[in-house]
């Protein structure tokens, strides 16, 4: 099994482009399911969440070809709506592929999602969804079956924003007789980019980005070309890793506007930050200041894939800081894992306040979930000695090559065999 070496030490100096955002790349992969012929996906992370669902694509029947960073995808051939059973238990993102089967086959057969283990990640939300436009929905042993041969547009209220229930109601309303409205929608830019490549394939949705998505059911007439957006999680942590270290370091490729709430903080912290047109720098100070509080929210608010970063983040700060977590509620296992490199934090049920100690000693530790396993590099980063990171396949569901990207910016670190 891999494990991650950093050894602490050294500031991020330099610059990197932001490669394609995995939470874009999916839901749209899954969309492609509804194009008349093949799509070409630019700007393709090379991550394991994309590689699965390749896999899980190609059960369905889909011919995927993945050269670098562009994925053509072809669906003509699809015509399987049973998802296999393994993969679709480890991808929670297998969830957005009921959407599209449903609109395409009238059918969809999944197995309820895994993913990261940060919480409870009910599906209910897409189920009522689904329903409201007609799908009859049984779940039985954690089988959930679907059929949805005459769906109609109808007006769906979404209890919470959720993103991928927003998305996945989206695919679905295509196939549906008439107008839907999806009211409550999140309003991340990766469904705005979900929003766009639909366009681009001919269908009619307008609104993502607010909190209101119109789609007029409708035939796909047509394929695309699309490139997906930048992955704005990616750039944070890096720029997070900038203010831990005393560092500098640019991200290119990015719309400032979406990091917003993550600039804030960063500004919040002692940071000084430039932006511009697709590009954010930050400069660290020697030691951050603490954050007096910061609450993970739906978009525009502070995003929760960032919540782990910025806890190693304040465990290196000075003063004491607080954070809310507010979107999982297990998302801290992290904390116990700084604690083994001298981080000093409290955390109960969604609060946790944390003081930030001069120097974290480096340690063995173990990444959890996706974004605490990058938030454990990060700490590493700043400790002293060498830090091992366990529960490498976590940090690849989100990071194409993690060592490499912090290596370009300086950093001593490395993967080796465990
Ligand atoms: C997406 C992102 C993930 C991010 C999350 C929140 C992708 C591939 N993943 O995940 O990186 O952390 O948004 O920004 O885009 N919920 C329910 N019932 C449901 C669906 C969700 O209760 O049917 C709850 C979840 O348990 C969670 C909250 O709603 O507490 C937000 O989840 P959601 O926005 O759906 O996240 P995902 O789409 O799974």
């Amino acid at each position: 099994m891999s494990v991650i070496k950093v050894a602490g030490g050294a500031p991020l100096h330099g610059e990197l482009y932001v490669p394609g955002a995995k939470n874009a790349a999916l839901p749209i992969m899954a969309a492609s399911l509804l194009s008349k012929g093949p799509v070409r996906l630019a700007g393709c992370p090379r991550l394991s969440d994309v590689k699965n669902m390749i896999t899980l694509m190609r059960a369905l029947g889909c011919v995927i070809r993945w050269d670098d960073d562009v994925l053509e995808i072809d669906p003509r051939q699809a015509q399987f709506y049973e998802l296999p059973e393994q993969l679709s238990k480890t991808l929670r993102s297998s969830i957005f592929l009921l959407g599209p089967m449903v609109a395409r086959f009238k059918r969809a057969v999944a197995t309820f999602p895994g993913g990261c283990d940060i919480g409870l990640r009910p599906i209910d939300l897409h189920v009522s969804a689904l329903r409201a436009l007609g799908v009859k929905i049984e779940e039985e042993h954690g089988v959930i079956n679907c059929r949805g041969a005459n769906l109609k547009g109808a007006h769906i209220y979404l209890d919470y924003p959720s993103v991928g229930a927003t998305e996945n109601a989206m695919m679905a309303a295509l196939a549906a007789k008439g107008d839907t409205v999806i009211h409550n929608t999140a309003r991340e830019p990766e469904i705005a980019d979900l929003q766009l490549f639909l366009q681009k394939l001919g269908y009619t949705v307008r609104g993502a980005g607010s909190s209101a998505v119109h789609i007029t059911g409708s035939k796909c007439a047509q394929t695309c070309e699309h490139r997906i957006i930048a992955d704005r999680i990616v750039a944070g942590t890096y720029l997070c890793g900038a203010a831990m270290t005393g560092g500098d370091v640019t991200m290119r490729g990015i719309a400032p506007e979406q990091m917003g709430s993550v600039i804030g903080k960063l500004r919040e912290c002692g940071c000084t930050v430039r932006q511009g047109d697709a590009y954010v720098r930050v400069r660290g100070p020697k030691r951050p200041g603490e954050i007096k509080r910061v609450e993970t929210m739906p978009y525009p608010g502070f995003p929760t894939d960032m919540q782990a970063q910025f806890f190693a983040l304040c465990s290196v700060a000075q003063g004491v800081s607080m954070i809310v977590e507010n979107v999982f509620e297990n998302r801290y296992r992290h904390a116990a894992e700084l604690a083994r490199m001298g981080g000093v934090s409290a955390v109960n049920g969604r609060i946790a306040v944390i003081r930030g100690v001069d120097r974290l000693m480096g340690a063995s530790v173990t990444a959890w979930d996706l974004r605490g396993g990058a938030a454990l590099v990060l700490a590493g980063l700043r400790a002293e000695g060498e830090t091992t990171v366990c529960g490498v396949r976590h940090i690849d569901r989100g990071y194409a090559c993690i060592e490499d990207d912090l290596k370009s910016l300086g950093a001593q670190i490395c993967r080796a065999e465990g």
